[in-house]
């Protein structure tokens, strides 16, 4: 694999090719907010809150840090005025989905982000997707999708896949960097019932007791 020279923040960085800008960065210790990001899913760039801004040739854009491949002496700033406003209002805009999650909190205060600029739609679901995604890309089960549109939109369990899937893996929930998915299980948890395989009594009273 070749080689790729470039700059971030001013430093000089040796990356491989295919790599990202936030893998690159992440070389040299350079640390970029990540939202959707997993290093077990594909990437995604559904957030954006990653944004980055970089000059190819002279021409100044902004990208996605986490799905913009590195190029030979591409110049990247992962800090700048145009990348912390962007960043600002992400913050603010998932905000008013997930008013209460401690992840976005501590970006607010980074960023200097408004709590209260946009109104409230606390579905507390700020759509990274990443249990969408890891429910279908590593248990291949799509026991967990995204239902509805626009700022309605939020995840939901499906109840007969959950059913059957869900019980004991729960693998997604550490994933959710809100409490959305919790939120939406226990909503379906009513929906469900247990497999006759797990350690209830087989009927739908879920007391947990055999016999
Ligand atoms: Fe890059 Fe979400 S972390 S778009």
């Amino acid at each position: 694999m070749s080689e790729i020279h470039l700059q971030i923040d001013g430093k000089e960085v040796v990356a491989s090719e295919g790599m990202t800008i936030l893998e690159a960065a992440k070389t040299v210790g350079i640390s970029i907010p990540t939202l959707c990001h997993s290093e077990k899913l594909e990437p995604y760039g559904g957030c954006r809150i990653c944004t980055v801004e970089v000059e190819v040739r002279g021409w100044p854009k902004l990208v996605a840090g986490c799905i913009y491949p590195v190029e030979k002496d591409l110049v990247v700033r992962t800090k700048s005025e145009k990348v912390n406003k962007i960043r600002k209002v992400l913050i603010e805009e998932m905000l008013a989905h997930a008013p209460d999650a401690e992840v976005l909190k501590e970006l607010a205060t980074e960023y200097g982000a408004d709590k209260d600029r946009f109104e409230k739609h606390p579905s507390f679901c700020i759509h990274c997707g990443l249990c969408v995604r890891y429910c279908a890309e590593i248990k291949k089960k799509n026991a967990v999708g995204f239902v509805d549109r626009g700022s309605n939109r939020e995840i939901s369990f499906i109840p007969e896949i959950a059913a059957k899937e869900c019980w004991d893996c729960k693998e997604c929930f550490p994933l959710c960097p809100t409490s959305a998915l919790q939120a939406a299980y226990v909503l379906a948890e009513s929906l469900m019932t247990p497999p006759e395989s797990a350690s209830g009594c087989g009927c739908s009273c879920s007391s947990g007791k055999k016999g």
